[in-house]
């Protein structure tokens, strides 16, 4: 195992790039299942969680490789399987975006049910519900969802669950309905960027799809999807975690290739705090020169503030000058960072759903565990601050999601290694 010592205290000066968006680049590797012919994917992050991807999908039947320019290049050979196993399910949620596709195309799915996590229950009745609305027969057998339909057929669908829109479950119906019979409308959709990606990719193949990034869309079902070269969309929450390692640093850093218009609740929760944030010439400059001012962030579904920067903003809140509070609306559960924080010095009471954050002067470095991707986000941002070392440990959440972290941060100034326990 693996973790990172980080001396704290440097402030980040330079451009960092970003990647592609690992949300959008699971969900539109999945939707070549749906595709005849070959599909070229350009900036496609190198994660650990696509690289799981890749595994399930040559599982599924897919060939999979990188040529020498990084580009991925996938066909579907062989339409024999339809079953995503535990073993790898279990390793990675996102493998349920094989879902909708192997229903269309394959007319069945048996997917593993993905439990709980640490961020708390994460249900898939949405996803189901969506895909039996199209005529899919549903099961439960041995742990696994099996889905059957002969013929899927358009229809009205409402997406709509206790906590708003679901990701991955309009993912899921959008990708299945570009095969169904005749018209299919999802009511109360996700409007992600991640989404209005897999929309255009799917698009781009020949399906029929309009009112992405809104939260009615439709989709006029087509016979087939064919091949096409697609480039994914940047990260936006990769964008923001560094946005905020150069706001909590004090730093001036330039995000190359970040888009702002994804980024505006995020911009807008910084500005209040104090940050200064502007559109570059090249992505989103971002820098801070003083003391920064307590704030009330809750997060939502798009366009809200995003839950996957949370744990992060909380962070930098720990050093604002008063009360901060932080109401988690997606997973009311998201806080396994708190008491990690709280062990640099950090002052976060949690009551239910909400974190009470005192700003504190200063957080000093400690070893500390990461518990899932964002929360490992969020400590590493506070190693960069912190006084002294803090050492972040099961770095393998933060390679699922964060291409070459210690790298980019590295590269502006920040004292990061990657060591051997
Ligand atoms: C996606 C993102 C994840 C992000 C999350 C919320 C991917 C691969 N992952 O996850 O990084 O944190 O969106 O922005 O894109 N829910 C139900 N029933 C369902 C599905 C979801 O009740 O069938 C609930 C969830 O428990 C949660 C809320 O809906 O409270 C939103 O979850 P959802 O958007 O589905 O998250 P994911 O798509 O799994």
């Amino acid at each position: 195992m693996q973790h990172f010592e980080i001396v704290g205290g440097t402030r980040l000066k330079g451009a960092i790039d970003i990647s592609g968006a690992k949300n959008a680049a699971l969900p539109i590797m999945a939707a070549t299942l749906l595709v005849e012919g070959e599909t070229v994917l350009h900036n496609v992050p190198d994660l650990a969680d696509v690289r799981q991807m890749q595994i399930l999908l040559s599982r599924l039947g897919v060939k999979v490789h990188r040529d020498d320019e990084g580009a991925m290049h996938l066909r579907v050979e062989d339409e024999m399987n339809a079953h995503a196993e535990y073993e790898l399910v279990s390793k990675m949620r996102a493998s349920v975006c094989v879902m909708g596709p192997l229903l269309a195309k394959r007319q069945r799915a048996q997917v593993s049910m993905p439990g709980g996590c640490a961020i708390g229950d994460r249900p898939i009745d949405l996803h189901i519900r969506g895909l039996e609305s199209l005529g899919a027969d549903f099961e439960l057998a041995n742990g696994d969802v099996l889905l059957r339909a002969k013929k899927l057929m358009g229809t009205e669908i409402f997406l709509g669950g206790p906590f708003g829109s679901s990701v991955t479950a309009t993912a899921n119906v959008m990708m299945a309905a570009t095969l169904a019979q005749g018209r299919t409308i999802l009511e109360s959709a996700a409007c992600e960027p991640e989404i209005v990606d897999l929309a255009m990719f799917l698009n781009a193949c020949g399906a029929r799809i309009t009112g992405f990034g809104t939260p009615r869309i439709t989709v006029e079902g087509v016979g087939a999807l064919n091949g096409t070269d697609h480039r994914v969309v940047p990260d936006r929450i990769e964008a923001g975690t560094f946005m905020i390692a150069g706001a909590i640093t004090n730093g001036d850093v330039e995000l190359r290739g970040a888009r702002m218009e994804h980024l505006q609740a995020v911009t807008d929760r910084l500005r209040r705090v104090g940050v200064i944030i502007e559109r570059g010439e090249k992505g989103i400059a971002v820098s801070s020169a003083r003391r920064l001012e307590p704030v009330q962030a809750t997060t939502q579904p798009y366009p809200g503030f995003p839950t996957d920067l949370q744990a992060q903003l909380m962070t930098l809140l720990c050093l604002a000058d008063g009360n901060s509070m932080i109401t988690e609306k997606i997973f009311p559960d998201r806080f396994l960072h708190v008491g990690e924080l709280n062990r640099m010095g950090a002052r976060i009471r949690k009551e239910g759903p909400t974190a009470i954050i005192e700003g504190v002067k200063k957080l000093v470095g400690a070893p500390v565990m990461a518990s899932d991707l964002r929360a490992s986000a969020a400590l590493i941002l506070a190693g960069l601050v912190a006084k002294g070392t803090t050492r972040v440990h099961r770095v393998y959440h933060i390679d699922r999601g964060y291409e070459r972290i210690e790298e980019k941060l590295a590269g502006v100034g920040a004292v990061i290694r990657r060591q051997a326990e």
